[in-house]
């Protein structure tokens, strides 16, 4: 583990604001351009993020906000069309979009918070234009 996180990263929350399994924490941000959500969420206790972004096509996937899990809390679904996909890889394994994968963000986890990288193809929505 690093001895802090670095200077551009972006502070998310804190680490137990993520249960397993449970609600997720939205953030934005800009990817190839667009200014677009991302959502974090925990699965047998690593944090992960993604795009707010289907593979299948585009749509955000959350069937009540920041509830992207199943009533398991075992896949993430999408509420439009029900694509499933395992948290700790973003790979669709059922619905209209099997073998496709949601564009992960990259996150990092020290002394009890959750942080961002702005690294590409990511960056922050105030430092673009
Ligand atoms: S838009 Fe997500 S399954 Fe169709």
């Amino acid at each position: 583990m690093p001895e802090s996180p670095p200077p551009h990263a972006r502070g998310l929350c804190a680490s137990d604001a993520l249960g397993d399994g449970g609600d997720a924490v939205p953030f934005a941000l800009r990817y190839q351009g667009q200014a677009l959500r991302a959502f974090a969420v925990r699965y047998q206790g690593q944090a992960v993020a993604y795009l707010n972004r289907c593979a299948h096509i585009g749509m955000e996937m959350d069937w009540q906000a920041n509830r992207f899990f199943d009533a398991d809390g075992q896949w993430l679904l999408c509420a439009t069309h029900g694509a499933a996909y395992h948290p700790h890889t973003g790979l669709c394994v059922a619905g209209p979009c099997v073998g496709a994968r949601l564009v992960p963000v990259p996150l990092l986890e020290h002394h009890g918070q959750l942080y961002w990288l702005p690294e590409p193809p990511f960056s922050t929505l105030e430092l673009s234009t």
